[in-house]
């Protein structure tokens, strides 16, 4: 059985007005009619998955149960952090945590914000991962990259993908958000591909990646875990012993560290939505390259996104070009498509101002 850990802590704020800090993406119907944090449940629930064990905030506790409950899927455990400390604390406590149980288990950590399309094909891989975990490896899982994005993770390849079938590979190195010069030249390499930010790994390999790379994690997150407080169903950490936790991620912390990688290549589709660009690229577009969600019409308009998420706002678009509007009952966004990944400076700017 491999144990689905899923993440749920961040706020995704490059899809404001839809993505709030009190509502984050994950929890909305981004692309077709469940939530991604639905449909990446979903895509690791059934035979040989356990239930998930979600790690999140306090604030998105009821929202999670009650999402998994609409998905009709068992939910697992719950562990609140006190507050946010980035992926590598969350996945060592998620480790702590199942190790009471089965250190030899697998777990399968994934964010809860991601578009997979073809969950029978992303189970595949984490099938032919598998193998590779139970050795002991720590199992990425690759995309193709198809632009020098600065922000992900780069998997250098022992040699090159020769189009065949896809296998797990050794990997020689990690490479966290590199500068734009060094992602330019890792993609022309044709060796590299990017982290989709998902790895499978056994309890007790990731425990021991932990004791080797991030010794000072080791005692506040075990600490917090010891006094964690039973509460309505969840469980919450100690915020005291939380609080002395270093906040870090876990591609800092062990995957740039670690020699003990592999990769399973995967080519049946991806996207982090990581901007309103990546959410018009994953949905349904007319011919015309134009995506109308909700309470939105286009008029002669070209690759555009119009989405009206409130039924007293008839957003109209006419003769739009490479324009993103999105609104909301409280807030409208329009912007040039070409500055999606502008809009957190959008957020910033509205903080500032209050
Ligand atoms: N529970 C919890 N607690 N979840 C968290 C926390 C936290 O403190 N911080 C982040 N997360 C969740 C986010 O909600 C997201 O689902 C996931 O962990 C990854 O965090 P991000 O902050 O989105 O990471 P990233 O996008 O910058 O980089 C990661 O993902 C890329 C692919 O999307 C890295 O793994 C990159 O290497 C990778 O390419
Ligand atoms: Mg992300």
């Amino acid at each position: 059985m491999i144990t689905p850990v899923l993440l749920s802590g961040g706020s995704g704020t490059r899809l404001w007005p839809l993505s709030r800090k009190s509502y984050p993406k994950q929890f909305t119907p981004l692309i077709g009619e469940e939530t991604l944090f639905q449909a990446s449940a979903r895509r690791l629930s059934g035979p040989g998955f356990a239930a998930p064990l979600v790690l999140t905030n306090s604030d998105f506790r009821f929202i999670v149960t009650e999402q998994l409950a609409a998905a009709g899927i068992d939910p697992g455990a719950v562990l609140i952090e006190p507050e946010g400390k980035n992926t590598a604390p969350a996945v060592l406590a998620a480790a702590l945590w199942l190790a009471r149980e089965n250190p030899e288990a697998l777990m399968l950590v994934a964010p809860s914000d991601h578009v997979v399309p073809d969950a029978p094909a992303f189970r595949a891989a984490v099938e032919l991962g598998r193998p590779a975990a139970l050795a002991g490896k720590l199992v990425t899982f690759g995309i193709a990259p198809d632009h020098a994005e600065t922000g992900y993770g780069y998997l250098e390849l022992a040699e090159c993908l020769d189009g065949a079938a896809p296998k797990v590979m050794d990997l020689l190195r990690f490479v966290e958000k590199p500068d734009l010069a060094r992602a330019e030249a890792m993609v022309a390499s044709g060796k590299h591909l990017w982290n989709a930010g998902i790895f499978l790994f056994s309890v007790a390999a990731i425990i021991e990646a932990f004791r080797i790379h991030a010794p000072d994690l080791m005692e506040p997150v075990a600490a917090s875990l010891d006094a964690a407080r039973p509460d309505l169903g969840f469980l919450r950490l100690d915020p005291a012993a939380w609080s002395r936790v270093r906040d870090i991620s876990i591609d800092y912390a062990v995957m740039e560290r670690a020699d003990n990688l592999a990769v399973v290549p995967y080519t049946a589709g991806w996207s982090d939505l990581g901007g309103w660009d990546a959410v018009w690229r994953a949905g349904e577009r007319d011919q015309n390259g134009v995506a109308t969600t909700g309470h939105a019409t286009a008029i002669d308009c070209t690759d555009s996104l119009l989405r009206s998420e409130d039924a007293r706002v008839e957003l109209v678009g006419l003769g739009l070009q490479n324009i993103i509007a999105v609104a909301m009952p409280d807030a409208v966004l329009v912007a040039d498509a070409s500055r999606a990944q502008d809009v957190k400076r959008v957020v910033a700017a509205l903080k500032a101002k209050q």
